[in-house]
């Protein structure tokens, strides 16, 4: 199989491969840069930058001073392509994108919430915006959205099926059965909507598609079914590139399948996550003490909320894995290396070939 190219608007990228943005500093430029030099595109994470001990100014303020300081890094380290995802129930989101936008950056991926004011925050036809979508029914809403209110489409959309780690885009009923959602159904649903807006516009809205992409021929199945592309993570977190500590690597490494659970977040939706000390304490506990003072999620609802889930992934990003939450795709039980980011992608390119 010739390797195809992945093209978004203007952006062309060698590889059809993309590593997904990973929250709470999971994905910083040394990652991203590094999959970018690979022919990919990389993506730097703009959640979770901030001094969460400061109070709500400084918490903000760093946040911004250090999504631009990880732009700034991931340009001198790569001349290849950097997204920066986002979180729509982040309360500073708006913020965290025109300052992307003016750093240079030119691939605006939005999750984790409706993107239906996205393009009069960046009216830039150049930026091209990426939602992430679980669904045909929300790829089908965002594009009806944009078409009535903005006359544009979006210039490519992650499809993140029910295997993907992080936050979930499905109910915690529907991740029981994840085959009834698996991406094999949810892709040509996605692409019959979009259909219809690709002939109106003249022009291919791209479909990456993510969640449980393990090998190159899980790629070459998909890039057989119509994907454009794939975004990874769970594999990405195990490079050497990778920036949190080792203990949240060897977490992964020692994962067995049934480590592997749905957990409840304060965000307002499930996510995966391994099952460990700080998951089974919080059973026992039910609600851990939170102080907060700075309301980073406009979802969280401080009084009620279990635990502070900004704090736990930091935990755990800085090693303190028992006492922390570390979020997981539902095949990280497979890895059992840690590689560079070179060696896994011409992995997964040697596989793509073969098959
Ligand atoms: C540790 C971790 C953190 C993640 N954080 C985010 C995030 O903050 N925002 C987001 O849109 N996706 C997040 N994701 C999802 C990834 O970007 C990616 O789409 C997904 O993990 C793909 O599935 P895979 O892990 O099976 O390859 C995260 C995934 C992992 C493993």
């Amino acid at each position: 199989m010739k390797i195809p190219k992945l093209q978004i608007g203007s952006i062309t990228a060698k590889i059809p491969i993309v590593q997904g943005g990973m929250g709470v500093r999971v994905s910083l430029a040394s990652l991203a840069s590094a999959v970018a030099n690979q022919g990919g595109i990389g993506t730097i994470s703009s959640i979770g930058l901030g001094n969460i001990e400061g109070s709500a100014e400084v918490c903000e303020r760093t946040s911004l001073e250090a999504l631009v300081d990880e732009v700034r890094k991931a340009r001198i380290m790569t001349d290849g392509h950097i997204a920066v995802n986002f979180m729509g129930v982040l309360t500073n989101v708006d913020n965290l994108i025109k300052a992307t936008v003016a750093a240079g950056l030119t691939i605006i991926v939005f999750g984790a919430g409706l993107p239906t004011r996205l393009p009069a925050l960046v009216p830039d036809p150049d930026v091209n915006l990426v939602p992430i979508i679980s669904s045909a029914r929300v790829a089908e809403l965002i594009l009806r959205t944009w078409d009535r209110r903005f006359e544009r489409i979006t210039d490519a959309m992650i499809l993140e099926g029910p295997l993907a780690g992080g936050h979930l885009g499905f109910s915690p009923e529907q991740l029981e059965h994840p085959e009834d959602y698996s991406l094999e159904k949810l892709l040509p649903e996605v692409l019959e909507t979009i259909k219809p807006y690709e002939d109106k516009y003249g022009r291919k809205i791209p479909i990456i598609v993510a969640g449980g992409i393990y090998t190159g021929k899980d790629i070459a199945r998909m890039l057989s079914m119509g994907a454009s592309g794939v975004q990874m993570g769970t594999r990405f977190v195990c490079t050497e590139e990778c920036g949190v500590s080792q203990q949240f690597k060897q977490a992964y490494l020692d994962a067995k399948e049934e480590d592997i659970v749905i957990i409840k977040s304060p965000v307002g939706l499930p996510g995966r996550a391994i099952n460990n000390q700080f998951l089974k304490d919080l059973e026992i506990k039910g609600k851990l003490k939170i102080s907060c003072p700075y309301r980073c999620l406009t979802a969280c609802k401080v009084e009620t909320a279990r635990y502070c889930i900004a704090l736990a992934l930091l935990k755990s990003y800085f090693g303190d894995v028992d006492h922390g939450l570390i979020f997981c795709g539902q095949n990280a039980y497979r890895v059992d290396k840690i590689v560079t980011v070179e060696e896994l992608i011409q992995e997964l390119l040697c596989e793509l070939e073969e098959a």
